[in-house]
């Protein structure tokens, strides 16, 4: 390659950058490093690790199918706060469970973590162990259940449905707590009350397939609170529910939080929950985290095409004389080395740039950062939809005619 080609110009982003197949590896890190020039690599905050129970650092995870090895989590760094609620969100087969999964070692047999470390704040001595590393059984089930439970959308996948819901949870007291088998049992039903399964004493026999999937939803959950874990990873725990029962679980977690303390990963790919859940928020999209803030600023002001999309086919701001957008396309399926920006292809908004480098995370404020070109200084000024500048405006009027409705039923 001419060595003037290398030379990056300010409108760089605008026409094209001199990449192809030929480019030397020397050459593509060179060009790449004078790109990301106005990006903060340090764009965490790593003045304090005070309010932070667990830190993933450049996770990547890869899987080898058909004899052939891919990436599915790309370089993925995120803090998660102690006490708080981050929802994670994006379309399906974005990453959401495979990420979340590495924190309890629960990657099936053909997954591994290539790089990164995922460091898990020790409350006996507050330094951080690197989780990351762990390879035996022996060492996961320290964590596993113990430290981080986790309650998955189908409550058959945590349910042993040849024991009675009441050994279940009592055996889970025995075995983390210590509890003789006549006081886990009372512990048991107090537990099914605290989850609001009513008649706990005399369904504490009861088998799986004798409660409704709401009620297993709660046993699961029971499980959980039993287990009194540091953080509880909810993934998708309402999506095969109905609307009622979904909110009546959703607060469920919410009221048991509040009281326990713990930390919850919220995994969804229904950005509405997200609303009334989260404290922070962090989009998914192509196995990387695309955006991250707290929830009023991923709401109201969004810096990710892919997050405006996302927001913008909320079902709540569907009108009469507007249809709901939706996004068009399909996310990335990882058989294939991913090129530049994973949304590009299905992005009104992609310049040139965003189909041969992928964009380093830019600053948004303190707590909030995203991952798209546009907000490069070099870039063109972008107007964001007018859905998005109004979201605010539209989410109030939403919940109004909600109330509304609900008060003239
Ligand atoms: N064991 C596996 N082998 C190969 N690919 C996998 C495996 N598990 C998950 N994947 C792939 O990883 C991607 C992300 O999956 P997942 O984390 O389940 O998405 P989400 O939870 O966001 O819906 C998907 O494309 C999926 O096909
Ligand atoms: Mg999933």
């Amino acid at each position: 390659m001419a060595k003037e080609k290398l030379k990056v110009k300010e409108e760089l982003l605008e026409p094209s950058v001199n990449i192809d197949a030929h480019t030397s590896e020397e050459d593509y890190n060179k060009i790449k490093k004078e790109l990301y020039r106005f990006a903060d690599p340090n764009y965490l905050d790593h003045s304090s690790d005070k309010n932070k129970v667990l830190k993933v650092r450049n996770l990547s995870v890869g899987f080898l199918t058909h004899g052939k090895k891919i990436n599915v989590i790309r370089n993925i760094s995120l803090d998660v706060i102690k006490g708080e609620t981050l929802a994670i969100v994006g379309e399906s087969g974005s990453g959401k469970s495979v990420f979340t999964k590495t924190f309890t070692g629960m990657l099936e047999d053909n997954g591994f973590i290539s790089s990164g470390e995922i460091l898990f704040r020790n409350p006996k001595t507050n330094e951080f162990d690197d989780i990351s590393k762990y390879k035996s059984n022996k060492d996961w089930q320290k964590i596993r259940g113990r430290r981080i439970a986790t309650i998955f959308q189908d409550p058959m996948t945590s349910l042993n449905p040849l024991l009675t819901i009441g050994f279940q949870i009592a055996e889970v007291l025995q075995i983390h707590h210590g509890f003789n088998k006549k006081d886990a049992k009372e512990e048991a039903i107090k537990i099914l009350e605290r989850v609001q399964i009513p008649d706990a004493r005399n369904r504490y026999n009861d088998y799986p397939y004798q409660y409704s999937g709401g009620m297993r939803q709660r046993v699961v959950i029971a499980i959980a609170l039993a287990c009194r874990p540091e953080i509880l990873i909810c993934d998708e725990p309402t999506t095969a529910l109905d609307v009622t029962v979904q909110s009546q679980i959703l607060q469920l977690i919410k009221d048991l939080q509040k009281e326990f303390g713990w930390t919850t990963i919220f995994i969804t790919h229904d950005l509405g929950v997200v609303a009334n859940v989260a404290d922070r928020v962090a989009v998914m999209y192509g196995g990387q985290v695309v955006e991250y803030g707290t929830c009023d600023e991923v709401f109201y002001n969004p810096a990710h095409p892919y997050t405006w999309a996302l927001l913008q086919s909320l079902p709540q701001l569907g009108s009469k004389e507007e249809p709901l957008h939706h996004i068009k396309g399909n996310p990335p399926t990882f058989l294939n080395e991913i090129v530049g920006e994973a949304f590009a292809p299905r992005n009104e908004f992609a310049m040139n740039i965003d189909f041969i480098i992928d964009p380093p995370m830019f600053k948004i404020s303190d707590t909030h950062f995203a991952k798209t070109w546009i907000l490069d200084p070099r870039a063109p000024k972008v107007k964001k939809p007018k859905v998005i500048r109004e979201l605010k405006k539209r989410m109030e009027i939403a919940s109004e005619e909600l109330k509304r409705e609900v008060n003239t039923e």
